[in-house]
């Protein structure tokens, strides 16, 4: 169901008072006057059932940042879907530009991985962005194209409609340079459009797409405010508080 999401995604960042102090208060910033949107922390693996535990009694919903294509076994450090179902995680982030660059994660296991969240109902925040240089050859939309094409569209379209898009342009993430509200919407536009040519024109319309990459409580407004886009996946300031609270405010 398409809806607004402001999720968070501390990547490897905070240890667990930490955490908790950042988990508290933005539920206490939330409690007092209710959001416009969803509101999801994807935190580390270790954090993930303290977080949790805030789900229960506040408005946060917790997501992981990672998880195995794999069912259970013997692969160890792993974490399935499966164990993410049984601490109640409602979304887990798949396909960060991170995990792609640094894990080599390619678009056949970021489907399997999407497709074992999907099995245990956790809704996968599937990234998809393209490299400055794919940019600067104007390969951008073709970039993106692919990395849907070979990853999430081989779902069919009630699979599909359990999944969130998160468009974050990989030159934009941690570097302080945002994409224009224009080059967001031309992009969140062009990725509807393959949706609807995909599957229909209501699957389309009801996918929620998210902006990442160096999304602040500056520009978060005027992002938010572009008709196909639904939110945003913050980094660097998801990890503050204030900033983040006033993320959650910019719809
Ligand atoms: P920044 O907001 O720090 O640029 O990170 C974006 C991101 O990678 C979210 O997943």
């Amino acid at each position: 169901m398409r809806q607004k999401i402001v999720a968070g995604n501390w990547k490897m960042n905070k240890v667990f008072h930490e955490a908790e102090d950042l988990v508290g208060a933005i539920a206490n910033a939330i409690d007092d006057r209710e959001p416009d949107c969803e509101v999801v922390i994807c935190t580390p693996s270790v954090f993930l059932e303290m977080t949790g535990d805030y789900s229960e009694e506040s408005q946060i919903r917790t997501g992981a940042q990672n998880v195995s294509e794999h069912e259970s076994g013997a692969y160890t450090g792993e974490i399935s879907a499966a164990m993410l179902d049984s601490m109640a995680i409602d979304y887990c982030i798949v396909g960060h530009s991170e995990r792609r660059k640094y894990f080599g994660e390619k678009d056949e296991v970021l489907y399997e991985k999407a497709e074992r969240l999907i099995e245990n109902e956790i809704i996968p925040i599937f990234c998809i962005g393209e490299q400055l240089e794919d940019r600067e050859a104007e390969n951008h939309f073709k970039v993106v194209e692919a990395q849907l094409v070979n990853s999430v569209f081989k779902f069919n379209k009630d699979e599909f409609s359990n999944i969130v898009i998160a468009y974050e342009p990989v030159w934009a993430i941690g570097t302080g340079k945002t994409a224009t509200p224009a080059q967001a919407q031309e992009m969140h536009a062009f990725i509807r459009d393959l949706i609807a040519k995909k599957y229909d024109n209501e699957t389309a319309e009801e996918t929620s797409i998210l902006y990442g990459g160096s999304c602040n409580a500056e520009n978060a407004k005027e992002l938010f405010s572009q008709k196909d886009v639904d939110g945003g996946l913050i980094g660097g300031a998801s990890l503050k508080a204030n900033d983040f609270t006033k993320i959650i405010y910019s719809f």
